[in-house]
């Protein structure tokens, strides 16, 4: 059997179109990688260790705080405080951007807890991470230095909390995965190429609130489920986990499509899910996979960022499909 790569192996080895990773980015997902091994042993034990139920707070996003959306936030921001190279950081659980070195090359945002409504009945959750190129690295942090599109990542990634615990990473060439050895700490090397197919039979989406949907996404689902007589000419499965963290994963495994639109139950609101802490780092992972991502209208990477918790449509996956809804909406 050939050599397991850990992690700090790979990130000292690697090379990332043709350059070293810089030492400063290495430790800084040295230290989120460290944390969610944390994060992955507290999980597991979950009730027998007080760790379900509501937390009796709320977040900025208006919603009741789960006790492990605050543990995983307190973790992270405790884990990472040593990294030399990390400005600051933002979390979908603080209102506010959290300052750590207050100089330096790196912002980090991330969702400490992806798949809240998981947590209590032992289904996957997960981490999603979002390393941002601070645009002036010796200048004095300032909020407004978050609002960059996703094309400033220098990496993105996840870790799911699964039967196994699985890190996806991108590193801006290229998708790789590595699981969590539990008996030595250490995250090895599983997959270093991974691709999403470009054309698939499987789609994820809440279909519970179809009635709410704009018509191109209504029109897009009800032609996959009308199977191999219809426009289609296939049958699709339908898949959702509704952690967004696990649903990607499983794109990125074996293809497909997962779509958290906009809904007319909130018209103001461009959709439920968060661009910096959700959107951006999936639509990161998913690009480098082969796939693609969109709001209806543009690639989410390239949406220019007004507000750190602004939230997006979300459709993302295998290309042809993304393709194909993309020219619905137009
Ligand atoms: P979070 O737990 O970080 O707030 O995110 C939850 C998100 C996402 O993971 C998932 O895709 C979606 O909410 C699930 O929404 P539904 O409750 O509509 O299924
Ligand atoms: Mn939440
Ligand atoms: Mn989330
Ligand atoms: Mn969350």
């Amino acid at each position: 059997m050939s050599t397991k790569i850990h992690l700090e192996q790979y990130l000292k080895t690697t090379k990332a179109k043709g350059a070293s990773i810089p030492i400063g980015l290495q430790e800084l997902l040295i230290a989120v990688a460290n944390t969610c091994t944390t994060l992955s042993d507290e999980v597991a034990q979950g009730a027998l260790i007080g760790l379900l139920g509501s937390a009796g707070t709320g977040n900025v996003q208006g919603e009741v705080q789960q006790k492990l959306d605050v543990i995983a936030n307190d973790l992270l921001i405790e884990g990472v405080q040593e990294c030399k190279a990390l400005a600051g950081l933002a979390s979908e659980e603080m209102e506010l951007p959290m300052p750590v070195q207050g100089t330096g090359d790196y912002l980090l945002l991330f969702d400490p807890l992806d798949g809240s409504s998981n947590i209590d009945v032992n289904v996957s959750i997960g981490t999603i991470f979002s390393i941002l190129h601070k645009q002036n690295p010796i200048a004095a942090l300032q909020n407004s230095d978050f609002l960059l599109s996703g094309r400033h990542q220098a990496a993105a990634g996840y870790v799911v909390y699964g039967p196994q615990t699985t890190m996806a990473l991108t590193l801006g060439d290229g998708v790789v995965m590595f699981t969590l050895d539990k008996a030595t700490g250490q995250f090895v090397l599983i997959k270093d190429r991974v691709e999403i197919s470009p054309t698939t039979k499987e789609f994820a989406i809440n279909m519970s609130n179809m009635r709410h949907w704009a018509e191109p996404v209504r029109r897009y689902v009800l032609e996959c489920l009308d199977g191999v007589t219809g426009t289609r000419k296939k049958d699709f499965n339908m898949r959702w986990i509704a952690s967004m963290v696990a649903d990607v994963h499983r794109v990125l495994s074996r293809g497909g499509v997962f779509m958290y639109p906009w809904d007319q139950r909130e018209p103001n609101k461009p959709g439920k899910l968060r661009l910096m802490y959700e959107a951006n780092p999936m639509s990161f992972l998913v690009e480098q996979a082969g796939g693609a991502s969109t709001n209806g209208k543009q690639v989410i990477m390239d949406i220019q960022p007004q507000d750190l918790h602004e939230r997006v449509s979300v459709m993302l996956g295998s290309k042809e499909e993304i393709e194909r809804l993309q020219s619905y909406h137009a």
